[in-house]
């Protein structure tokens, strides 16, 4: 894909958010729809290259048709609850929310599976709100943000070095997150497209440092299918508060992961099950309403 291709397909999304939503509260319809959107442009992370194996796909059809036939012989599923199920499905569809349930409910555990094979700092979900060609900066660096932008301001250092220890020079972090609202840009109506969105690369020590704000705790949309089922569960919508980053370096393998907040909401608790106990920051007070917190990370050699 071309920077074009990108820029067009950004404008895309910042058109389909605004057009489904005049307010400045994101809808499901926003999300679902910019998600949807998002993941069929991101060619790299739709598995579009896998190639299709019948005996692979035999076996994985009839391993999940049978998890199915399952759950409704256990559980005496009924035919009123077949139907429900199947309009429920359709909405998910039709809403756009597939990216959105899918990385909530079922990522972490296809990552458990990558993550067996990958040494260095522990990787979790991608999740759907990525996206790819964001501003270039260089450490020290600041996030883009809105001049009025809310949010404990968060200074986040660190090194990225192999797992012998030593330091990958002009390794790249690339960094999203949402906002003290929890909401993500290209997302969301009303949020510039980039904001608290960048590329940063570190030193030739592999020595970073970028200034950003805390980002606040994710709800997944509550207005949509999947925050009906949710809510039809008794389930909470949230997850932790959270940094993204897709760490790489040339003749190394990338980390997908998070960082999350100690004594943060949620963590105990993340409806997507995707926090791990190496992955939580404790930044400290520096004095001027500021945090600063030093994270470091270990890359695989290819
Ligand atoms: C979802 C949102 C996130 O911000 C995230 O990190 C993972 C999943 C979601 O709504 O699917
Ligand atoms: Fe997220």
């Amino acid at each position: 894909m071309t920077t074009t291709d990108n820029a067009v397909e950004q404008s895309a999304l910042d058109q389909s958010a605004a057009a489904t939503s005049p307010t400045t509260s994101p809808t499901a319809a926003d999300s679902g729809a910019s998600a949807s959107a998002s993941f069929r442009s991101t060619s790299q992370y739709s598995g579009s290259g896998t190639a299709t194996d019948s005996a692979r796909v035999d076996t994985l059809a009839r391993a999940l048709l049978g998890a199915v036939h399952h759950v409704i012989r256990d559980h005496d599923v009924t035919y009123p609850e077949f139907q429900a199920a199947k309009k429920w499905l359709m909405d998910v569809g039709d809403g756009g929310e597939w990216p959105l349930f899918l990385d909530v409910f079922v990522e972490h555990a296809v990552e458990e599976v990558a993550s067996r094979t990958q040494a260095g700092t522990k990787g979790t979900i991608l999740g759907p709100y990525y996206l790819p060609e964001q501003v270039q900066l260089t450490s020290p660096a600041t996030l883009p943000a809105r001049p009025d932008e809310k949010g404990t301001p968060l200074l986040f250092r660190g090194q990225i070095t192999d797992t012998d220890g030593t330091p990958v020079p002009h390794a790249v972090l690339d960094i999203w997150q949402a906002d003290e609202k929890g909401y993500y840009s290209g997302f969301a109506p009303d949020i510039p497209s980039g904001n608290l969105r960048g590329v940063v690369t570190t030193d030739d020590k592999g020595v970073f440092e970028i200034t950003t704000i805390q980002p606040a705790p994710y709800q997944v949309p509550t207005d949509g299918p999947t925050g009906a089922l949710i809510a039809g569960a008794g389930w909470h919508p949230w997850r932790p508060a959270h940094l993204h980053l897709l760490v790489s370096a040339e003749g190394h393998r990338t980390v997908t992961t998070q960082l999350y907040f100690a004594g943060g909401d949620y963590l105990d608790s993340d409806v997507a099950e995707a926090t791990k106990p190496e992955l939580i920051l404790d930044p400290t007070d520096v004095g001027d309403g500021t945090r600063q917190v030093t994270y470091d990370f270990v890359l695989e050699r290819n």
